[in-house]
Order: C-alpha cells, then sequence, then structure tokens
C-alpha cells in the first residue's frame, strides 16, 4: 500500500484491505519479531475529541514497534484555546512526527489537515465522517471470526452519526457481504453513503426491527447512538434507549452469529451477553494493537 495519507475507507482496495490484515496476522502470531522494526519513528496524535481505544492503541501500536509518541493532549492544554488553527497546529507537528493520527470533531478536518503537511494524516475520526483504521480491525475482526465473504451482516444502531458504520459499509462493498442496515428512521444512513453503496453494486437492505433480520446474521454490528452530535438533545430522547439487545434476544440467532461494537457502549448491550459465545467486541477492541501496527508499518515504512 503506497498512500501518503489515510482519510477515508473508499481509498481502500480489497488488496490494500487485504495486504493490511495479513500482516497483522503476521504481527499477532509473532509480535517479538516486530519489537525493533520503528526504533526512532515518532507518532503524533492529535486528539480534538476524546478517544480511550484509538488512541491508547495507537500509542501502543507505534510502541510495540520499537518507536514514540507525542501526544498533543486536552485540547483546553493547547495552543488551541489560544485560537490556533488546525492548519498550524498540524504544521507545527510535522516537524515534531513522522505520521499524525488525528481525531476532530468536525466532518473533513483530517481531509483537511492533510492537505497542509507532507507526513501521512491517518483519520481516527472526523465528525460523522469516517474512521478507517477502526474499520480495518473490524474487518480483522470480522474475518477471524466469520470470513469476509458469504457474509450476511447486521448494522444496527445510530447509522447516521456513527462514523464506524459509513467506514466499515464502504470497506464492506469489497467483498462478497450482504448488508442489512437496522436503525430508526431518524438515524438511516446518510444520503452520501447510500449513493456510495449503490455505486459500488452492495448488497443492502434496511429494516426498523432487528427481528426482521437477526435469524440470518453472520454478524450483528451494534453502534452507540452518538449523542454529541445531535443538533437537538430532545431528538436524541426520542431514539435514545432503543435498539438494545441482551442474551434472550439472541436465542433466535444462530450459534456461530458474532456480535461486534467499536466500543464505548452505553446501554446497546447488556452485560449479559458479554459471557455468551456471540461477544467479540473486546477481542475486537484488543484486534487494534496489531492491526494499526500493521498499518504504521507499511504507512511510515513504506517498504512495499
Ligand atoms: C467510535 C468513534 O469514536 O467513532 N469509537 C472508537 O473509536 N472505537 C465509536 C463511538 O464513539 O461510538
Amino acid at each position: 500500500m503506497r498512500q501518503d495519507h489515510l482519510i477515508s475507507a473508499a481509498q481502500l482496495s480489497r488488496t490494500d484491505v487485504e495486504a493490511v490484515l495479513d500482516r497483522a496476522a503476521d504481527i499477532d502470531a509473532d509480535r517479538e519479531a516486530w519489537r525493533r522494526r520503528h526504533a526512532g519513528t515518532v507518532l503524533g496524535l492529535c486528539f480534538f475529541e476524546p478517544s480511550t481505544r484509538t488512541r491508547m492503541s495507537f500509542d501502543t501500536a507505534m510502541k510495540r514497534l520499537g518507536g514514540r509518541t507525542v501526544d498533543m493532549g486536552p485540547v483546553d492544554s493547547t495552543s488551541v484555546k489560544k485560537g490556533e488553527s488546525l492548519a498550524d497546529t498540524v504544521r507545527v507537528v510535522e516537524g515534531y512526527a513522522d505520521a499524525i493520527v488525528l481525531r476532530h470533531p468536525l466532518e473533513g478536518a483530517a481531509k483537511m489537515a492533510s492537505e497542509f503537511v507532507d507526513v501521512p494524516v491517518i483519520n481516527a475520526g472526523d465528525g460523522a465522517g469516517q474512521h478507517p483504521t477502526q474499520t480495518l480491525l473490524d474487518l480483522y475482526t470480522i474475518r477471524e471470526n466469520a470470513g469476509l465473504d458469504d457474509l450476511t451482516i447486521g448494522i444496527m444502531g445510530d447509522l447516521k452519526y456513527g462514523r464506524t458504520v459509513h467506514s466499515l459499509a464502504e470497506a464492506l462493498t469489497n467483498f462478497d457481504a450482504r448488508q442489512h442496515f437496522i436503525s430508526p428512521e431518524s438515524l438511516q444512513l446518510p444520503r452520501s453513503v447510500r449513493y456510495d453503496l449503490h455505486a459500488a453494486g452492495a448488497q443492502v437492505r434496511e429494516h426498523t426491527a432487528l427481528d426482521e433480520v437477526l435469524s440470518e446474521l453472520d454478524v450483528l454490528y451494534v453502534t452507540r447512538i452518538q449523542r454529541e452530535r445531535f443538533p437537538d438533545e430532545n431528538e436524541y430522547r426520542k431514539v435514545a434507549g432503543q435498539y438494545q439487545i441482551d442474551a434472550d434476544d439472541l436465542s433466535v440467532a444462530k450459534d456461530s452469529l458474532t456480535v461486534m461494537h467499536p466500543l464505548p457502549r452505553v446501554d446497546e448491550i447488556a452485560p449479559d451477553v458479554d459471557d455468551t459465545r456471540h461477544a467479540k467486541y473486546f477481542e475486537q477492541a484488543h484486534n487494534a494493537v496489531p492491526v494499526r501496527m500493521a498499518l504504521l508499518d507499511m504507512l511510515i515504512g513504506g517498504d512495499d
């Protein structure tokens, strides 16, 4: 893969995805062999929005490759508070780091930032836009548990504002996947994503109830209602608490159903699901490390 920046899942061909996942599997099989591969490399972490998994797993991934990270820290402690622009911030960090991981509340921020710097910019979430590196670890988890071809997947919850959904749905068009989207009408896929799926010839169906399709699914990908993106708190309250699952609900599912969630969960998946064979969301979160190690190796190493 030779990409300067990773902004959207639409950039990823099937070959790119498979190259990252194969390398991640190699890393998973023998982490020791990769321990010093990028000694001297510095990764810049610029998070303008809260993050636990994405920030910590990129940090871990860089360090496990032998490199280091410089973290901008909380926005309140930076010069952004003094009015510094995003463009100036990334132009400065470019001088400190070999690549920049950027999360920002505004859609399009990563693309804009990438136009100001020469080091690779990795989009770690831009508002309700895209989250392509989450997609790579999602695909890794799907490949390990259900396989990526002849796949029937249900994607449920906040399809409108959920950036992990937008990236995953677009990346799945590279594979033989039937995609079922389950949400309240007010949180259906945005028109632009729907257009892209249609243009790619994706097999897509939309539902308002999970039980219309649950028994057919190989994977159920549950998402959080993105409260912080709602312009009106009343609109959030109308849909909050809908589309929750518990262990009982899954009694009609296939034995082999894999339940995933990008996390954090609020109340979408009851704790009693955690003890079932279906629950793979913590495994999914752990897969972030080998997958982000593979991605960093390929973006920064640039060896093939
Ligand atoms: C997601 C995000 O930030 O988009 N979290 C993550 O990176 N794993 C999902 C979410 O916040 O609901």
